[in-house]
């Protein structure tokens, strides 16, 4: 399916990894986040992934963010793909600000059991499930490694943030909730509940992370509430919800879904879309194609990577050969250090990013005396993996070069001895339209320079 379910690349450094989200590092002040199309239902990621649901998610995002920058500025630089935002890195304040319109879900469940006080917030007796509060409430959430509920007296003592700053949050936070709820409301959509982070960039506070998207929220459609309150359910979620609940297999949830739900999960992802923007969702092609153009052209990453694997830090001279004629050619240069006999159980971890990267590579493995690196990545990874072993002399290259050329099956691991070939045959094997023109024009120049030999020593 026409799904991204991670993101990979060798050249951005993988920051973050949530149930939905992968963020990556650009710079100091800025990171990738890449909204996925995974899923994820009673606090667990599917195998399954659900076609334009991140993108669903990122517009919904950004059209809140939009939206409400009058009530405060957010993190948002640019939208690089519909998938994928930059955004400004910030202090973030670890303290999960969670606003609820009505009793329902983890607050109704303690509520039932006989808990009456919330984060401070004091609720009172006799309400019913999904009752609607006289007003908003906040009941904030410490973000550790399992969320607590904390009063606005304690984020101040326990320091998470300034009375001050707690203060603002607090009025801002309402205030979104206002305006979403409002906004909502007009298109027959009920703000049941959602969360706000915020972040401070030079003591400037801003919000950060997602806004009023169906992984952040809850939404219950407005008629089915006026029918009968207490059966009001989540309208995107409860359809996957609902479907692992009744299909339980030997009392287990099953942790996939069958085409037709993904199918009518993804329908419905689209149709929330649009109530919520106001726009028909514009379904593009391939979408791993697409965010490799647009990342490529907007100069987030280059086109092609070729990565130089050496065995042992004694091989970096030979590599930097290598790599010295790469340079010019404008695309990610990767050096890694990784022996297949010692320390092997690190090829893995490669494969899974190099496989799955969203650009095109090309690894060249650098092992002289009884070479296994270059079979051991061949065996793993999906792309072309060339042997460019260093020798220190004839008798060396004789002793050992079988090691190199002599593969079991099925390990495609190829060799170039020379350096300057070694390079250019990576550079090849990328097979990218930017570069096939270089290398044409290359060629003509040799020939020429050829010719014009030619001619000069026949003149002579
Ligand atoms: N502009 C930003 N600057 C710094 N940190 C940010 C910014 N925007 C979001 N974050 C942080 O990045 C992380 C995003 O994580 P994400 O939501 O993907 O996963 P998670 O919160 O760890 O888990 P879950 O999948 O349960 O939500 C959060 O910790 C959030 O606070
Ligand atoms: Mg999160």
């Amino acid at each position: 399916m026409n799904c991204l379910r991670h993101f990979n690349t060798p050249q951005l450094e993988l920051i973050h990894q949530g149930k939905v989200r992968d963020s990556f590092r650009i710079n100091d002040d800025s990171r990738m986040i890449v909204v996925t199309d995974r899923v994820s239902c009673f606090d667990k990621v599917l195998k399954s992934t659900i076609p334009y649901k991140g993108a669903v998610l990122n517009g919904i995002s950004n059209f809140w963010f939009e939206k409400t920058k009058d009530i405060v500025g957010n993190h948002m630089i640019n939208i690089v793909d519909p998938n994928i935002n930059l955004v400004k890195e910030a202090h973030p304040i670890r303290i999960e600000m969670i606003v609820r319109g009505y009793l329902t879900g983890s607050m109704w469940r303690k509520y039932q059991k006989g808990k009456r006080e919330f984060s401070g917030v004091k609720a009172a007796d006799g309400l019913k499930k999904n009752q609607r509060f006289p007003e908003p409430i906040l009941t904030p959430t410490t973000k550790e490694e399992s969320d607590r509920e904390i009063t606005p007296e304690d984020i101040v003592k326990e320091g998470w943030t300034s009375d001050k700053l707690y203060s603002k949050m607090i009025d801002i936070s309402l205030k979104l909730f206002d305006l979403g709820s409002k906004i909502l409301g007009e298109k027959g959509i009920i703000l049941v509940d959602t969360k706000y982070e915020f972040g401070l960039i030079d003591d400037k506070l801003i919000l950060i992370d997602e806004i009023h998207t169906p992984d952040s929220s809850r939404f219950w459609s407005k008629e089915d509430y006026d029918k009968n309150p207490e059966k009001a359910e989540q309208i995107d979620k409860e359809f996957v919800r609902q479907w692992l609940l009744n299909n339980k297999f030997d009392g287990k949830i099953p942790d996939e879904l069958p085409d037709d739900i993904i199918k009518e999960t993804s329908k419905r992802y689209l149709e929330i879309y649009k109530i919520i923007t106001g726009n028909e969702f514009i379904k593009t092609g391939n979408i791993k194609n697409r965010i490799y153009n647009n990342l490529v052209e907007k100069n987030i990453i280059k086109d092609g990577y070729v990565s130089i694997i050496m065995g042992s830090p004694k091989d970096i001279e030979h590599c930097k050969k290598i790599e010295s004629y790469l340079l010019n050619y404008d695309i990610f240069i990767e050096k890694r250090i990784v022996s297949a006999h010692k320390n092997g159980e690190r090829i893995p971890e490669i494969a899974e990013v190099y496989n799955n990267s969203i650009e095109t590579g090309c690894v060249i493995a650098v092992a002289g005396r009884s070479n296994g690196l270059g079979g051991a990545l061949a065996a793993n990874l999906a792309i072309p993996v060339i042997n460019c072993p260093p020798f220190k002399d004839r008798t060396d290259m004789m002793v050992n070069i079988n090691s190199s050329l002599i593969m079991p099956s099925k390990t495609p691991a190829m060799t170039v001895i020379d350096v300057s070939s070694a390079a250019l045959a990576a550079l090849r094997s990328l097979n990218i339209r930017r570069l096939k023109d270089v290398f044409i024009k290359e060629i003509e120049d040799i020939k020429e320079s050829l010719i014009k030999a030619d001619e000069e020593i026949r003149n002579n």
